[in-house]
């Protein structure tokens, strides 16, 4: 359990000191989702180099860039610990795919939501069963729906804690971390992607445009795929 002084502790220490509190904390369970973007390099070098006992999963959608699966190698390779993957239904993807078309999420919200749940959400809720603490790599900076979140709070849904080591960084404390550490990041990040989601969802961004900018460009509403909203 995390009690309200564990809560206040973790505000005091650095993302390295706060993996490995919460590593002492819970003897199984914890876990991390890593979609390969630059937070999520932080972490996994973090949890991998210290050796802690933290499940590191992605999601493969199927609609990923040849990019991610680059990196997703070069990391099993250095660190000699594998990242699990989950992936969708085969049932779900084929029925949506048939019926709608393969890139139907393009002609509605509600065809991009269902993708993205068929994809997306329903493989992060099978990697969440039996989990007690779910690691993610939100910012407070990256959008208006995670401005205020915590740095660990009781998914009462999911029935978990939910813990950001990073939501306090900003952006060029990211890239301090990799360059310092020598980290390997999606070789995308050079060509203009920012934040980087599924391939035909993410597009490279102008100079001084909002970093999520770039995911489902074409939609106006909330940029978030139902994976940290409820
Ligand atoms: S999203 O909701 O817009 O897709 P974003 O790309 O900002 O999320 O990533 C935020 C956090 O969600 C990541 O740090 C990671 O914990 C989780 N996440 C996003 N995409 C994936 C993925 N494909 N696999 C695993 N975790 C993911
Ligand atoms: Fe589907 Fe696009 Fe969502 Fe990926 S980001 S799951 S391709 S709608």
């Amino acid at each position: 359990m995390i009690s309200k002084e564990d809560a206040d502790t973790l505000k005091q220490l650095s993302a390295e000191e706060g993996l490995k509190f919460i590593s002492t904390k819970f003897s199984e369970g914890i876990v991390f989702s890593t979609s390969l973007g630059q937070e999520d390099q932080v972490i996994t070098d973090i949890i991998f180099k210290n050796q802690l006992p933290i499940k590191v999963f992605t999601l493969d959608t199927g609609r990923l860039f040849y990019e991610h699966y680059e990196l997703l190698s070069q990391n099993n390779s250095r660190y000699k610990i594998k990242t699990e993957v989950y992936f969708p239904e085969s049932s779900d993807v084929e029925k949506y795919v048939n019926e709608k078309g393969i890139n139907a999420f393009y002609h509605s919200i509600e065809n991009r939501k269902e993708c993205c749940f068929i994809r997306k959400v329903k493989p992060l809720n099978r990697a969440l069963e039996n989990a007690t603490v779910w690691i993610t790599g939100l910012r407070s900076e990256q959008s208006e729906n995670r401005e205020n979140m915590p740095i660990i709070e009781w998914d009462d849904e999911r029935k978990l804690f939910k813990y950001n080591p990073l939501i306090h960084w900003d952006y060029q404390e990211v890239l301090e971390y990799l360059k310092e550490n020598k980290v390997q990041e999606l070789s995308l990040h050079k060509k203009g992607f920012i934040s980087v989601g599924c391939q035909p969802c993410t597009r490279a961004i102008e100079p001084g445009e909002n970093p999520r900018a770039g995911r489902w460009w074409w939609e106006s509403s909330h940029k978030e795929c139902g994976l940290h909203t409820h």
